[in-house]
């Protein structure tokens, strides 16, 4: 019997620190509260250095928990769980497997057979603008196009709870807003729970149900709003509506004191 029915994430009380190389304590996350629906697309913005790729990694089973309650599908996070996708801030393919074999990996260590394995990954790839280069290396293609594959590698298997940690942040202007179409329309067709991690406040209100606001460092959860936009959307149309203008300026005035205090932590 699950403890949170329906829920896909519950994490509560979450704190974490680490000693730092100067033997200081350093307090990463405090009292983190957070929970995603099933179905769910939540997006969490903060400054920079504030825990969020941290928090993702607790997630993931990356780091243990020290302090607090985390449940993923249903279950305390004990072990990693094939059912739930990454895709890091980094892309982190493997360099001596081509486009392809580093997008068939997931379904691999799922015992997928290769033949069907290599047309789910060709339709994907193709969604992703990708046709074409199957067999390169990843040295071979650009960093955008890399960061695209790691995308696809995620999507192919299916995951029921997707983690996504700045994955357009690295793409063009032009490119991030054809990805952020497909991708959004792969959501809204397959309803995957989704923890997104961004630094741009246009992209989170465009994909999410809802976004979350975390402080500069020691991460809190300082804002959580509900984004109450119709869906199918249009990301490039829903950026002259009023009301994605008005979330903007709720969720900046939370964020744009924390956005000054992480500089001053940096300093
Ligand atoms: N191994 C480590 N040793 C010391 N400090 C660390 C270590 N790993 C992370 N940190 C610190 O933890 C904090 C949170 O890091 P994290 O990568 O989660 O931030 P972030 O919110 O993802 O930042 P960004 O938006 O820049 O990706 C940072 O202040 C970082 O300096
Ligand atoms: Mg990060």
């Amino acid at each position: 019997m699950r403890r949170d029915e329906g829920l896909s994430l519950s994490i509560r009380g979450l704190s974490y620190a680490l000693r730092d190389r100067s033997r200081t304590m350093r307090q990463i996350l405090d009292n983190v509260d957070l929970s995603v629906r099933e179905g769910e697309f939540v997006s969490v913005v903060g400054p920079s250095g504030c825990g969020k790729s941290t928090l993702l990694n607790f997630i993931s089973h990356l780091l243990p928990v020290q302090q607090g309650e985390l449940e993923v599908l249903g279950a305390p996070v004990q072990a990693f769980n094939t059912k739930v996708g990454y895709v890091f801030q980094q892309h982190a393919l493997l360099p001596w497997r081509t486009v392809i074999e580093n997008t068939e990996l997931g379904l691999e260590v799922k015992g997928e057979g290769r033949e069907e394995r290599r047309a789910r990954c060709r339709e994907v790839l193709a969604q992703m603008g990708l046709a074409g280069f199957e067999d390169h290396y990843p040295s071979e293609i650009s960093g955008g196009m890399r960061q695209r594959v790691s995308l696809a590698r995620t999507l192919v298997a299916e995951p029921e709870f997707i983690l996504m940690d700045e994955p357009f942040g690295a793409l063009d202007a032009q490119t991030k807003v054809l990805i952020q179409e497909i991708f959004l329309k792969y959501w809204e067709q397959h309803r995957r729970s989704v923890l997104f991690v961004t630094h741009d406040l246009g992209e989170a209100i465009a994909l999410s149900d809802r976004v979350v606001v975390m402080s500069a460092r020691p991460g809190r959860i300082i804002a959580d709003h509900v984004i109450d936009l119709p869906r199918p959307r249009n990301g490039e149309r829903l950026r002259s509506n009023p009301r994605f203008i008005e979330y903007h300026d709720l969720l900046w005035s939370a964020l744009r004191d924390e956005a000054a205090n992480a500089m001053q932590v940096a300093q």
